[in-house]
């Protein structure tokens, strides 16, 4: 099971981020910290990779504030985090911005952990939103890089609301991700993570009952107990 780490635009202090990366520091976790942090924690970090939570999809250049796939991968970063709803809504990241972002980092190897999910107001719309935000982030990527996207499902609705996704909603979202790409790019073999409100008393639903390959979690992931819960019971460490 993947665990994936999103601590978005926390902590505040160096001297934090190490504490909550020491505690978190196990296999098959990505921790995702804000980029000030990666340098210290790429050379503190043992069993635990590091993903990026954005980067731009220019290799250099005049592009005041931003963050290249090159520079994270000098951080020792594996994986970024592409699609998330907050950089959809608040940052107007579109399909076609997506789609650059999962082009540039697949090009230079990073992993890519592609977020995509329904608003509330879409909930009846949810197969048609999915897959259309499948189908134009993927847009141009190869056959071989397949194995390089992990899918994290997360329903807007759920995300940092308590209101987490019903697991028998979610197994059936899952299945539908898992089917569509099995029908439309044949592969069969990509990871689906469930993100949204994942605490220490649900996650096993996601993973047991509703059958997901991991996680996405934004904050439990910040509060060092939770977060062990969830990856202790499931023999992480
Ligand atoms: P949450 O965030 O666990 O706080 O709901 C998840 C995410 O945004 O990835």
């Amino acid at each position: 099971m993947i665990v994936v780490a999103n601590w978005k635009m926390n902590p505040v202090s160096q001297f934090q981020a190490e504490k909550l990366a020491k505690i978190s520091d196990k296999k098959n976790i990505i921790l995702c910290p804000p980029f000030v942090f990666l340098s210290r924690l790429s050379e503190i970090i043992k069993n635990a990779e590091l993903g990026a939570q954005n980067i731009f999809w220019k290799e250099k250049g005049s592009f005041t504030g931003e963050i290249s796939v090159d520079m994270i991968k000098k951080m020792n970063c594996r994986y970024v985090l592409i699609g998330h709803s907050e950089r959809r809504e608040i940052f107007f990241e579109n399909d076609q911005i997506i789609n650059k972002k999962i082009l540039s980092a697949l090009n230079k190897k990073i992993k890519v952990i592609f977020c995509i999910g329904e608003k509330e107001k879409d909930l009846n719309k949810w197969k048609e939103i999915l897959r259309n935000q499948i189908k134009k982030g993927l847009i141009g990527v190869s056959q071989n890089n397949f194995s390089k996207i992990i899918i994290a499902y997360e329903p807007v609705w759920a995300i940092g609301t308590g209101k987490s996704c019903d697991f028998k909603k979610a197994e059936i979202v899952r299945i539908f991700i898992s089917n569509f790409f099995n029908n439309n790019f044949s592969n069969n073999k990509i990871k689906i993570l469930y993100g949204g409100s994942v605490n220490s008393i649900n996650y096993s639903d996601y993973i047991e009952k509703a059958g997901f390959d991991g996680l996405l979690v934004g904050g439990a992931s910040l509060k060092s107990k939770e977060f062990l819960k969830i990856i202790k019971r499931n023999n992480l460490s």
